[in-house]
Order: C-alpha cells, then structure tokens, then sequence
C-alpha cells in the first residue's frame, strides 16, 4: 500500500460510493441513461412499441411526433407543458393548431400509468416517441438519457416568443436556437426534421400572390420553377385549409439527407429551409450534408439530444403527470 493512502473501513467505501452514485444520478439535476431501468424496465419498449403500431396504421404519425417534441422543448424546455389543456394553454395558440401526435402520447402514458403508476413522465415519452419515429422511417437509432419531469406552467403567450416562424430572417432564426444553446450548426441540422411530414397551403403561401386575374403567381424567385408550378397546382387558391403537402416532395417517407438535395435544387419549401442554402453561413453545411448521409445522422443524434436536453425538468421539479393533459393537483 502507497505511504499516506487512507483506508475507510468496508462499509462506510460503500456508504460513500452509494452517495457519490445517488447524488451522480438524481440529485445532479442532470438526464441519465436508463433512468428507468429499476422503476420502470419496459417503460422506453412500451413508447416504442405504440409509436410503431400507431405509426403503421397512420403514416403520418412520425411526423406529428417529430414537430411535437420541437414545439414542446422550445417553449418552458422538454416538460410536456404543449399537453396541457385549459384556456390559454400552449396547446391553444395558433402557432401549435397542426402540431399533432398527442393521442400517441396519450397512449403510451396509459399503459405506463398501468403497468408503473405515476414513474413515466409526458415530457420523457415526448422525447422517445420523436426519437422512435425518426428510427421508424429510417434514421438513426439514438440513445437518449431519461428523467425528465413535467411542467405544471402552460401558457399562450409564451409560444410566439420562443417558437420560429418560417418568415424568419436567418439572424432571426439563429437567436432563437441560440437562446436555447443551439448553435448555427444544429439549426442546420434540426431543419433536417423537414425530410419528412407534411405542411398545410397556408405555411408556405408567402412564396406565392394573387396576380389581377385571381390566380396564384410565384414571387420568391429562390424556387424553383417546376416545383413552384407543383405547388401551386397542389394548393391552389381555392384549395381547403385542410390541404397538405410532403415537406419533402421526393422521399416524404423516409428520414434521410434528401432534405439538403433538395435544398441545393431550390426545392426548399418553406423560406426558413431556402434561407439556410442562401446564407454564406450555412450554405457550406448544407452541401456537406446533401452529399454524406452518414455525416447527417451522427450529426443529428448530436443535435436531437440537445433539442430534447432543453430546460429540461428533474429531481424534485416538476411532477410525473397521472394523465399528460392535466396537472395532478
Ligand atoms: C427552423 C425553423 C422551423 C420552422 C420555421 C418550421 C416551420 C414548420 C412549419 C410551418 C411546418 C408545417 C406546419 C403545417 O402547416 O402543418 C412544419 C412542419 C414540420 N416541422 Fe418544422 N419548422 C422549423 C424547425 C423544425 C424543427 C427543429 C423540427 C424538429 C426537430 C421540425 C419538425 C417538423 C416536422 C416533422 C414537420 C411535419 C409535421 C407533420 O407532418 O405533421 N421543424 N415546420
């Protein structure tokens, strides 16, 4: 033994190392992985497996559940505050009208709250479920650490301020991801949500006008013609609000780097997605990552797990939800 080694009898190593491992996992405030290896082992196979049969009998749930875990952490961080239902909640802001994939939650969250009452929390099963169906529809698999706890504060008004528009200016756009410590990178990166799901007329109606005859004319020369053409046909001006497009118009079901082809072919459907091949900040990761799928994956299980690491809630915040469109008390 080393001259001046200090030797603590049996238990009291034990004791300490139990409080270096308890303060390391729970009380540091921090995500772990598996966080709910003992009190609820099947819990990430039980989101998993609702987002997959949900997802096969509705392709358009991957999609939902991407966009909702986006417009959940932005605003009051990844605390499931967008379920809360009530009178001017973030649920009931426009800006959250199409966000979709709530009754997967739901459903997860009820046979959780079955099998391990009051241990699953909302925003966890938010943040699976988007990352089971990127891996559903052929992105990466991701691990991501567990622990998150739900938020009891929900309102309106807190949404315009912290969600993004798709007028934003590039500067515009990079000041609210780096509020929320994402940097120019990850918004590149998170953008790349938009090579699956749909958009309804009205989202990208800014890139076209009413000319005198009442027909629908291109005006945001940054299109691409062909494309433009496609749109407008598919949302003309008689066209119900109903009416949606593929984000993506060449591979709208699969999670891969089409999205920054389609970028570099001015097939970028939002202003927000074009702006980012425009900008001599952005424009050299855009072709980076059209051209190195593999580049775009680890890059974006990076990403996703900042996104769903935001303002997140653990320890003794928050509460676990009985039910994710109510508080408990
Ligand atoms: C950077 C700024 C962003 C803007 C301006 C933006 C805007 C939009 C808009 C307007 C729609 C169409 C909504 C509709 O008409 O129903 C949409 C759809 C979508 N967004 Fe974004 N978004 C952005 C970033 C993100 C991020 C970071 C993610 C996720 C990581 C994401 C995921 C999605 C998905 C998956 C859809 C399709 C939703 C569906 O199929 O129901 N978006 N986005």
């Amino acid at each position: 033994m080393e001259k001046g080694a200090m030797v603590f009898p049996f238990p009291i190593a034990v004791s300490c190392l139990f409080i270096i491992f308890h303060f390391a996992n729970s009380v540091s405030g921090s995500l772990v992985f598996n966080f709910y290896a003992a009190s609820c082992p099947t819990a990430e196979f039980i989101v998993r497996n609702t987002v997959s049969s949900s997802s096969s009998s509705d392709s358009s749930i991957p999609g939902k559940l991407l966009r909702l875990v986006f417009h959940d952490c932005f605003v009051e961080g990844c605390d499931a505050s967008l379920m809360l239902l009530g009178n001017n909640t973030e649920k009931s802001d426009p800006a959250n009208r199409s966000v979709g994939g709530f009754s997967v939650i739901e459903s997860a969250k009820r046979v959780l709250e079955f099998l391990c009452p009051g241990t699953v929390s909302c925003a966890d099963i938010i943040a699976l479920a988007a990352r089971d169906a990127v891996e559903i529809v052929g992105g990466p698999m991701i691990q991501i650490p567990t622990g998150r706890r739900d938020g009891m504060v929900s309102v309106a008004s807190n949404v315009r301020p912290n969600i993004l528009d798709t007028s934003f200016t590039m500067d515009e756009m990079i000041n609210r991801f780096s509020d929320k410590e994402l940097s120019l990178f990850d918004l590149v990166i998170l953008s790349g949500a938009h090579t699956i799901g749909t958009a309804h007329c009205s989202s990208f109606r800014d890139r076209f006008q009413e000319d005198s005859k009442g027909k629908l004319t291109l005006i945001d020369k940054t299109l691409d013609s062909t494309y433009a053409d496609k749109l407008m046909q598919e949302c003309p001006l008689s066209a119900s609000p109903s009416v949606q497009v593929n984000n993506d118009p060449e591979t709208s079901m699969v999670f891969d780097n089409q999205y920054y082809r389609n970028l570099l072919t001015n097939k970028g459907l939002f202003q927000s997605d074009s702006a980012l091949l425009r900008d001599n900040r952005t424009r050299k990761f855009v072709e980076d990552l059209a051209n190195d799928q593999e580049f775009f994956f680890e890059s974006w299980g990076q990403s996703f797990l900042k996104l769903t690491s935001i303002g997140v809630k653990t320890g003794d915040e928050g509460e676990i939800r009985r039910s994710c469109a109510s508080t408990n008390a």
